[in-house]
């Protein structure tokens, strides 16, 4: 049994009893999440690139946890140079892990640190655990070869950005889902701050009448997968 929460933002934990993976944790300073960072103990951080609303909580989340990174090469060596454990991946590849998989996308975004400096390029994340193939597009633009993806791991869930300004907007998202195909779209990095207020239920809605499957998560909420 596959368990996905959703903070708020882009930030899941999703956990198949055994272990904890915290993805693109920004909780401390999200207005929208629910949960503390004290609250989640995941025993790996998956981060789509290097920017303060993925990164968030990262360091402190991984040192008091002992858990592993798992991102871009760049990225990953720099959170290496924190005192962090990681694992470094690139676009295209994958890796077996104790809970399953981890496969980078390409995204198309930006990835530089706090300070500006080039964290390599920003991804998205294809997490094989328990069975179910979850697809966190990381903050990206709407591309074609998002079909591709679908064709080659067809996601059980696909974690949709919506907000617009620095990522696809409704339109793009709900056209992304139809590249895709996922068995389930839940709309992400909306509404946490005035320039990305979008109506998530505007694109349920939309996805639905494009005959596939979709719904808002609730900041804090739980599902079974
Ligand atoms: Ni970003
Ligand atoms: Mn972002």
């Amino acid at each position: 049994m596959v368990k996905l929460t959703y903070i708020g933002h882009s930030a899941f934990v999703v956990s198949d009893g055994n272990n904890i993976i915290a993805i693109d944790p920004f909780i401390t300073g999200n207005p929208t999440a629910t949960i503390k960072a004290a609250d989640i103990n995941p025993n790996f951080i998956v981060l789509t690139h290097a920017h303060g609303d993925h990164l968030g909580d990262t360091v402190e989340l991984a040192k008091s946890n002992d858990a592993t990174v798992i991102a871009v090469n760049e990225l990953a060596i720099y959170l290496g140079t924190k005192g962090l454990k990681y694992h470094p991946l690139h676009i295209g590849g994958e890796f077996q892990f104790p809970f399953g998989s981890v496969k980078l996308t390409i995204a198309h975004h930006s990835s530089v640190n706090e300070e500006g400096v080039y964290m390599g390029p920003p991804a998205g994340a294809i997490i094989n655990i328990g069975g179910k193939k979850i697809y966190h597009t990381g903050d990206t633009g709407l591309f074609s070869d998002m079909q591709l993806i679908g064709e080659i791991s067809q996601p059980d869930v696909m974690l949709v950005p919506i907000g617009d300004n620095f990522t696809m907007g409704i339109e793009d998202a709900v056209k992304s889902v139809q590249f895709v195909k996922p068995k389930l779209a839940i709309p992400m990095h909306y509404n946490t701050f005035p320039v990305i207020l979008a109506d998530p239920n505007e694109f349920v809605t939309k996805v639905k009448a494009n005959n596939f499957n979709s719904r808002v998560m609730e900041f804090g909420e739980t599902i079974e997968i």
